[in-house]
């Protein structure tokens, strides 16, 4: 009793602010971080960009699922970018740009104004500015990074890709061996390397601008990675000489759904959290209910990739060939208006062609898609929160990298075999450590609960 009391007393003054960079995949798992932090007692702000928050009360259940956490609340932030920005993949270094000019000022007020003020904040890692005006404030900050760990090991590994001169690299051999990646010598090749280091100059922005944001990780008190050990822990032990204090709770996704058995939510049709920003078309369930056991190739390529209308009809063509029945999410913004017809043209005209065995739509509740018994297949962008949901899953992966650490992730995933049933075979045992990971005394069970006792006697 005196320690559930000592607990309470503790809870209320430790007060944790999330600052996720605005985009999807990102606010999906930080999200479920800060449910996770509520469901363990903790005071939580989450400081959504105004332009995201919009987007997420219209399109999920999110304001609902939180209300039972009367210490949880939502704060928002300009991102400086005007509305009719896309905010692609196209505008990534203008987001950047955008968050550095203006949300990083408006972030310092926000902080200084901040009732009751926060006791340590979980911040993106992606956005430096953030910990440099936490440390400037005094207030203990935690990076979180979304990507792999074998992703973020890249990263930071690019000063050194570059002194042993293995980058800048032309396109040619991009099955060369990559040697400065300590860790990965066995296995990685140019064609491996984040989407980024393909630039061909090495004052390039962006490479310069991942570089910077990824070494200045250790600055943070800690590091919080969507990871598990069993998957990735050769190159946690290779991170961890930089970042001594790391935590692993992933995947963030399972790990939240077995701990809402505990503390569940106002019941929603499918029982498992969105946090979607675009309007799921939950008709997809009642087309993969009409479909046998693991006879469906479930196809997206995430929240920010823009393919161009050529790679769309060479996809089709694909999937039509592979005589399979198909799930395509078809995002708006997915196809790129540069490349002739308008998205919604080249729509028409696939769906016209796939009338018979394919499903198109423009989002999907992904987690229980990848859940329902007729999907066999996903053919994925390898973004991380993909891949962690379809590792946990059991889904067997078709990989098309489209930028960034996807490349990386996919490498990782080319591990699990080439060959149908051992495709299979790899599937269920990766999955099945992701569920060891979760359970009770799992690794990221336990490092979850560190990380909330942590946050509690920084409060304290
Ligand atoms: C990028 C990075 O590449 C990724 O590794 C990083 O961690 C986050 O941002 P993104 O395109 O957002 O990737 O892909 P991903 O990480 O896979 O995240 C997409 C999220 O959207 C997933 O959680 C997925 O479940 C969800 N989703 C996708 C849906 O809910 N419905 C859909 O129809 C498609």
């Amino acid at each position: 009793e005196n320690r559930d009391r000592d607990r309470d007393t503790n809870s209320a003054s430790s007060h944790v602010l999330i600052f996720p960079l605005p985009y999807q995949g990102h606010v999906n798992s930080m999200l479920k971080l800060a449910e996770l932090l509520s469901i363990a007692g903790l005071r939580v702000t989450f400081l959504n960009s105004d332009y995201n928050h919009h987007r997420l009360l219209s399109h999920s259940d999110v304001l609902t699922r939180f209300s039972r956490f009367p210490a949880f609340q939502f704060q928002t932030i300009s991102d400086g970018l005007p509305l009719d920005n896309p905010r692609s993949a196209h505008q990534l270094l203008q987001l950047f740009d955008s968050l550095n000019a203006t949300t990083k000022h408006l972030f310092r007020d926000r902080l200084l104004s901040l009732y009751p003020r926060p006791s340590s904040i979980i911040v993106d890692g992606a956005m430096t500015f953030a910990i440099d005006i936490a440390k400037e404030l005094g207030v203990p900050v935690f990076a979180f990074r979304t990507i792999s760990a074998c992703a973020f090991w890249a990263y930071f590994c690019i000063p050194r890709l570059l002194q042993s001169c293995e980058l800048p690299f032309n396109d040619e051999d991009m099955d060369k061996p990559i040697k400065s990646v300590p860790g990965m010598e066995t296995f990685l090749r140019r064609r491996d390397l984040p989407s980024f280091c393909r630039a061909k100059d090495r004052s390039d922005p962006i490479l310069q601008r991942v570089m910077t944001e990824t070494l200045n990780a250790p600055r943070a008190a800690a590091l919080i990675l969507n990871t598990l050990e069993d998957l990735e822990g050769p190159i946690l032990s290779q991170i961890r000489s930089h970042c001594p204090n790391l935590y692993t709770v992933g995947p963030l996704h399972a790990l939240l759904n077995s701990q809402s058995q505990d503390h569940p939510p106002t019941p929603t049709q499918s029982g498992i959290s969105s946090n979607s920003l675009w309007a799921e078309q939950r008709s997809c369930i009642n087309w993969l209910d009409s479909h046998p056991a693991k006879s469906v190739v479930y196809v997206s390529f995430g929240s920010l990739a823009v393919v161009t209308k050529e790679e769309m009809i060479e996809f089709w063509h694909g999937l039509v060939k592979s005589e399979k029945p198909f799930l395509w999410v078809v995002r708006p913004g997915l196809v790129g208006l540069d490349s002739g017809a308008g998205a919604a043209a080249v729509e028409e005209e696939l769906v016209e062609g796939t009338r018979e065995r394919g499903c198109l739509v423009e989002w999907v509740p992904q987690e229980e898609v990848l859940s329902h018994r007729a999907v066999g297949a996903f053919l994925t962008h390898s973004g991380w929160n993909s891949t962690l949901e379809s590792v946990f899953a059991r889904v067997p992966m078709i990989c098309w990298p489209y930028f960034a650490d996807q490349q990386m992730n996919s490498r990782e995933v080319m591990d699990e075999g080439a060959r149908r049933d051992e495709l299979r075979r790899r599937a269920d045992e990766v999955g099945e450590m992701a569920r060891t990971s979760v359970g009770d005394g799992g690794s990221s069970f336990s490092d979850l609960g560190r990380l909330v006792e942590d946050l509690r006697s920084i409060g304290s």
